[in-house]
């Protein structure tokens, strides 16, 4: 046992200070003006509520970043993270640990499609969705270069498939490759320096149709043009993959149509691309279903998964399918970070799907997302700032709008930082209602732990009423 460590004098005097404004001096806020962060000293948390240090109970209704699907401090997660504490916390992927091998088992049949899978393991949802790009232009190049397989002649300045078709509205994480891809204006701050080879596609958003269709003769047009973007960019001999949201999220939470995914899965076969799903922010039960491409019966080719899969630890996976994984037989996976496979991240992660997967859970989760979806669309009835009313599960939002009619929003995309009547909404609900919400840009989110109540959800919905009024004094009909 070594000695006990002397405290210093010094650090004694540091410690004197509210932990807060350590923080605050010390810590980078996440996309924040640094001079601005005001971060609320917490103690504790329990199920979907902080508690501060003045004794404040906070209702989290982002979920702590979607990640808390199962609320704070679970005694059965805890109790898993303890037991698997006392074996082996991490090792490298040189050894196999029973958690993390047992959780890739899980992963490769929970997810649609054959079992033959296999599991890239992270910590992040970006850096899970680098891996997917990387893969995805491996298994291209493998498949084209190495085996000889398709003809390559024309305009062949870069020797195999690499383009990545994404789309507007949605964000993949903040490193390059991962920004890249993301329409988000957070994009923006990497620019001129993205990665080559990205084209984005118009958003299968039905309320806001790019394309200027209506839901009635709407033919799932934006699929179609995606298939022309596809021709015009080269097709299999310059593009190695399409990369979405099965149902869109920090963009304004936007379930496709039924017929969306489907008719993109036949476009990337007809065209030999690789689909890749990214449920960083919708897996684990989010949407009432474990996957949300599991609301579309498609299979993904390669799937991203992170936030709630670790549950209170940062875990990401990225799954190959069968036939991507395939390609790595005799060829390197050229990707690769430290804590990778993490053990005491699995034992959290196995113990949350246990839950998960326990019988009635995730219907409960479906009933409460209709109930809940039910109250919010009642709200629409007197709050003419309601422009649309939409989501999935325990997945919402209500998009704002200063005029119903015209759809004029109360914020452009590039208005993401901007002081907006949304951001008012969001303080007045945090400092009046002790209800945190995301502020996002269009609208406000609605997006509990799983494990919320009828109560705690009638609570958000009569305190969301009463700040809506803020927005319905600023419309212009
Ligand atoms: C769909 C999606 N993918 C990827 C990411 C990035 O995840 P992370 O912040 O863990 O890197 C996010 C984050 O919000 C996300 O919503």
């Amino acid at each position: 046992m070594s000695d006990p460590i002397e405290i210093s004098s010094e650090s004694e005097s540091f410690n004197s200070r509210p932990f807060e404004e350590l923080h605050a001096d010390h810590v980078m806020q996440c996309w924040g003006v640094q001079g601005n962060y005001k971060p609320i000293p917490v103690v504790s948390a329990d199920g979907c509520w902080l508690k501060t240090a003045d004794g404040r109970r906070i209702f989290d209704l982002r979920s702590a970043h979607e990640c808390i699907n199962l609320g704070f401090r679970h005694p059965k997660i805890i109790e898993a993270m303890k037991a698997q504490m006392e074996k082996v916390i991490y090792v490298t992927d040189d050894f196999a640990t029973e958690s993390t091998s047992l959780l890739a088992e899980k992963l490769a049949k929970l997810v649609p499609g054959a079992p033959n899978k296999k599991v890239w393991f992270g910590q992040s949802g970006a850096g899970a969705v680098e891996a997917a790009l990387k893969g995805a232009r491996f298994y291209q190049y493998n498949r084209f270069v190495r085996r000889g397989a398709g003809n390559l002649e024309p305009a062949m300045q870069y020797p195999y498939p690499y383009k990545i078709i994404s789309r507007y509205r949605s964000w993949h994480g903040s490193t390059t490759g991962a920004a890249s891809v993301s329409g988000d204006p957070r994009r923006w701050f990497i620019e001129p320096f993205v990665m080559p080879g990205v084209k984005h596609a118009p958003d299968a958003f039905c309320y806001r149709c790019a394309l200027g269709r209506e839901p009635e003769d709407c033919g799932v047009a934006c699929a179609d043009y995606l298939e022309y973007m596809i021709e015009m960019e080269g097709g299999d001999k310059k593009i190695a993959a399409v990369i979405v949201e099965p149902v869109v999220g920090s963009n304004g939470i936007i379930p496709p149509p039924p017929e969306y995914f489907p008719k993109l899965r036949k476009i990337c076969d007809r065209h030999g691309l690789l689909l890749i799903v990214d449920e960083t922010m919708t897996g684990f039960g989010r949407t009432g279903k474990m996957f949300a491409i599991d609301h579309y019966g498609i299979e993904p080719d390669i799937l991203v998964m992170g936030k709630a899969l670790g549950v209170y630890c940062p875990v990401a996976a990225t799954i190959f399918s069968g036939k991507v994984a395939e390609a790595f037989d005799e060829n390197v996976f050229g990707h690769g970070q430290s804590f990778s496979g993490h053990a005491l991240g699995s034992a959290a992660a196995l113990a949350g799907l246990e839950i998960l997967t326990a019988p009635g859970f995730l219907e409960e989760v479906t009933r409460k997302g209709q109930y809940l979806g039910e109250q919010l669309q009642k709200l629409s009835d007197h709050h003419p700032s309601i422009g649309d009313v939409r989501g999935l599960g325990l997945f919402w939002t209500l998009e704002l709008v200063k005029n119903r009619k015209t759809k004029e929003p109360f914020a452009r995309p590039a208005d993401k930082y901007a002081e907006t009547v949304i951001r008012k909404i969001s303080r007045f609900l945090l400092d009046e209602k002790n209800l945190y919400i995301p502020a996002d840009k269009f609208g406000i989110w609605i997006v509990p732990p799983l494990i919320v109540n009828e109560d705690e959800l009638d609570f958000i919905v009569k305190a969301i009423d009463e700040a809506l009024k803020i927005a319905d004094a600023e419309i212009t009909q």
